[in-house]
C-alpha cells in the first residue's frame, strides 16, 4: 500500500513522477503528491484524491525543470485522507515520503519531538522531524540515525536541500527497488520506472541507497558500504490502456484464457512437466495467502488432497503468522500472491523459513519481494494487472495449482497413469472452456440489470464450489458494496438459513459434478424459504433453478475455473449499473503492504 518513486539526474524530474505515481495508483489511491527541487528550493505539490486531481494541480504551476525529485500516491493508515496528511512531509530542509507503519511513532515523538509542531495525522511526519533534527554532518548520516530509531516498515525516498544531488532511500520490510538508466531511479514497484532503466538494484531490509546523477552507493544502518549485485533489466512494455474496454478489470476478465493458456505452457508440454522441482511425499503441505490467492488455495487443497493424496491446512497469512504454525522441514509451505508483496503473506514465507520449511511461492510479479525469498518460485503468466479486484491472475493461480496436482501425483505415485495423461491434455486445452465461458455475457448482464439494487446476497457451494462462492462473494461485495456472505452449502440449516426471505438473492456455484444431487436438495432448502436461486453449473450437470448459467462442461477437477467466469462478470455489470468505481473500489488497495 502506498507507492512511493524517486528519480534524479533527469532532464525534467515532474513528468517521471507523475506517470510512474499514475502507474502505481493501484497501490493505493485517496491523495497523493511530489516534491522536486529546483534552483535550490523544494516545491511541494500535493492533493486529496486520484492522481489526476495532483496532474491538474500542477498545471496550475510553472513547470519546475527540476531534475531530482520524489512522489508518493497514498492509502491512509493514519490519518484521514487530506491535504494535510498527503505525503511529501517536510521538516526544514528535509522532504520524505514514506510507504509503510512506523509503529513507534508516538514513542519517538515523545522522546525527540516532545516540542515539535505537527502539520499532520500521520506517522510519518516524525520521521522528516528527526532527519532534520539529527542533521549535523551530512544527510546520509541523519538518515541512518533515525533509520536506526524507526521501528516497523518503512520504504523512504528522502530529498534535501542541503545535498540537492543525492536522492536517499531506505527499506526496511517495504518494497523498493532502485534502478539505473538516464539518471537514477526508486520505486515501490518497477512498473512504475519500467521504461527509464537498464539496471536493476533489489534493496534488502536494511539498506540506504544514495542515488547521484548516475551512480548508486548502498550502505546498512551503520554506514558499512556494501556491494549489491545490478540486474539486468528487460525492459517491458507496461499494459497501461484498456483498449476497448470501458474498465480494466473487464479487459482482464477477458485476458483470463491467455493467462490461463500461458501460465500451462510454461510448465507442461507435450514432453510432460517441466517445473524443474524434485519433490519428496511430504507429510503435509500449507497453503498460505490472502484474499482471493486464499479463495485459490481452497481449491488447491481439493486437488491436492484427491490426486497426491497429501494432507492440505490453507490458511490466511494473517492468522498463519500470528499461529504458532506447526510447520517444519517436512510440511513445504505454498505462498499464493499475485503481487508478491502482501505484507501477511511475506511474513508467513519468513515464518515458515524461520521454522525449516521449504517454500514455494505461486506469484505473478517476477521482481517482488515473495518470489526473491522464496525456495521455489512457480510464475503466474498473468502479465500486469491493474484492477484492483483480480480476475485473471486469480485464474492463473487456480491454473499452477492444478500443474502442482498432477505433478505431485504423478511424481508420488499416487493417481491412475491414464488419468493423470487425460488430466494433463485437459489442462492443456482449458484456456479454450474459460474462453467459451465468456459468451453467457449477454444473459449476465439481464440478470445484473434484475439485480442491480439488492442489498445483500449469499453464494453457496459445496467442496470446490464452495471454494468458488467465496471467491464469487468476495468479487461482488468488493466491487460493487452489497453485503455478500459465501457458505457451504450443507451449513445455510445450521443458522444462516433464518436469513432467507422472499426475493433473497442466493447464487449457487455446482463445481462438483458428483455432489450436484446433494447442492439441489439445499437449493431446494432455500427456494422453499422464498429465495431466488441462480445456479452456475456445467453442461454435464442438471440443477434446477430460479435461473441457470451453464458453461462448457470440463474435467470436474477444474470446474472453479470456468464457473468463475460469470460471476466476475456478474460482479463486474452489477457493479457497472450501480455506479462504482470497478478499477478502485473505495477503502481498497492492490498491494496490501501494511499489517
Ligand atoms: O497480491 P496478493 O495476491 O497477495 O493479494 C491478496 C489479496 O489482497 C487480493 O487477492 C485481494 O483480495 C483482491 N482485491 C481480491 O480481488
Amino acid at each position: 500500500m502506498c507507492g512511493i518513486i524517486g528519480c534524479n539526474g533527469v532532464s525534467a524530474a515532474v513528468p517521471v513522477l507523475t506517470l510512474g505515481l499514475e502507474r502505481m495508483e493501484y497501490r493505493g489511491y485517496d491523495s497523493s503528491g511530489i516534491a522536486v527541487i529546483a534552483d535550490g528550493k523544494t516545491e511541494i505539490t500535493k492533493k486529496k484524491g486520484r492522481v489526476s486531481e495532483l496532474i491538474n494541480a500542477l498545471r496550475f504551476k510553472p513547470q519546475a525543470t527540476a531534475a531530482i525529485g520524489i512522489g508518493h500516491t497514498r492509502w491512509a493508515t493514519h490519518g484521514e485522507p487530506s491535504d494535510e496528511n498527503a505525503h511529501p512531509h517536510q521538516s526544514g530542509k528535509f522532504t520524505l515520503v514514506h510507504n509503510g507503519i512506523i509503529e513507534n511513532h508516538t514513542e519517538l515523538k515523545e522522546q525527540y519531538l516532545k516540542l515539535t509542531k505537527m502539520k499532520s495525522d500521520t506517522d510519518t511526519e516524525v520521521a522528516v522531524h528527526l532527519l532534520n533534527r539529527f542533521y549535523s554532518d551530512g544527510c546520509l548520516k541523519a538518515l541512518a540515525h533515525t533509520a536506526r530509531l524507526l521501528e516497523g516498515s518503512f520504504a523512504l525516498a528522502v530529498i534535501c536541500e542541503e545535498e540537492p544531488e543525492k536522492l536517499f532511500c531506505v527499506r526496511q520490510s517495504s518494497p523498493l527497488v532502485v534502478g539505473l538508466g538516464e539518471g537514477t531511479y526508486a520505486a515501490s514497484d518497477t512498473a512504475a520506472i519500467s521504461e527509464k532503466i537498464h539496471t536493476l538494484y533489489r534493496m534488502d531490509d536494511g539498506e540506504i541507497a544514495v542515488l547521484e546523477k548516475d551512480k548508486i552507493e548502498f550502505y546498512d544502518f551503520e554506514l558499512n558500504k556494501i556491494r549489491k549485485a545490478p540486474e539486468k533489466f528487460e525492459k517491458s512494455s507496461y499494459a497501461s490502456d484498456k483498449g476497448n474496454f470501458e474498465h480494466f478489470m473487464l479487459k482482464e476478465i477477458y485476458e483470463q484464457p491467455e493467462a490461463i493458456r500461458r501460465t500451462v505452457d510454461a510448465y507442461l508440454n507435450e514432453n510432460g512437466f517441466n517445473l524443474g522441482l524434485k519433490p519428496q511425499k511430504p507429510e503435509r503441505i500449507f497453503i498460505v495467502a490472502c484474499g482471493s490467492a486464499y479463495h485459490a488455495g481452497l481449491v488447491g487443497r481439493r486437488i491436492f488432497e484427491s490426486l497426491a493424496k497429501i494432507p492440505v491446512s490453507v490458511e490466511t497469512a494473517s492468522e498463519f503468522r500470528y499461529s504458532e504454525p506447526l510447520v517444519s522441514e517436512k510440511t513445504p509451505v505454498i505462498i499464493i500472491s499475485q503481487s508478491g508483496e502482501t505484507a501477511d503473506s511475506l511474513a508467513a514465507l519468513r515464518e515458515a523459513k524461520k521454522r525449516g520449511a521449504k517454500t514455494l511461492s505461486i506469484i505473478n510479479v517476477k521482481e517482488s519481494t515473495i518470489a526473491t525469498e522464496s525456495d521455489f518460485v512457480l510464475l503466474t503468466r498473468a502479465g500486469p494487472e491493474i484492477a484492483v479486484a483480480t480476475t485473471k491472475a486469480y485464474g492463473a493461480q487456480l491454473s499452477a495449482l492444478y500443474l502442482l496436482g498432477i505433478y505431485f501425483a504423478e511424481s508420488f505415485g499416487t493417481a491412475d497413469k491414464k488419468e493423470l495423461e487425460k488430466m494433463k491434455k485437459a489442462l492443456t486445452d482449458l484456456h479454450k472452456s474459460v474462453s467459451a465461458a465468456l459468451n453467457c455475457e449477454e444473459q449476465i448482464k439481464e440478470i445484473a440489470h434484475r439485480l442491480r439494487h439488492i442489498d445483500r446476497a449469499y453464494f453457496i457451494g459445496r467442496g470446490a464450489g464452495f471454494a468458488a462462492a467465496s471467491e464469487g462473494s468476495l468479487k461482488l461485495k468488493e466491487i460493487s458494496y452489497i453485503h455478500c456472505e459465501a457458505y457451504a452449502a450443507g451449513e445455510m440449516k445450521h443458522g444462516t438459513i433464518s436469513l432467507i426471505e422472499k426475493d433473497t438473492t442466493v447464487i449457487a456455484m455446482n463445481t462438483q459434478t458428483a455432489l450436484a444431487h446433494k447442492l439441489q436438495s439445499n437449493i431446494d432448502e432455500v427456494r422453499s424459504r422464498g429465495a431466488r436461486v441462480i445456479a452456475v453449473t456445467s453442461a454435464d450437470s442438471k440443477i434446477s433453478a430460479d435461473e441457470t448459467i451453464t458453461v462448457p462442461e470440463v474435467h470436474p477437477l477444474f470446474a472453479v475455473s470456468t464457473q468463475i467466469v460469470p460471476v466476475q462478470l456478474l460482479s463486474y455489470h452489477i457493479a457497472r449499473l450501480r455506479g462504482c468505481d470497478i478499477d478502485k473500489p473505495r477503502n481498497l488497495a492492490k498491494s496490501v503492504t501494511v499489517e
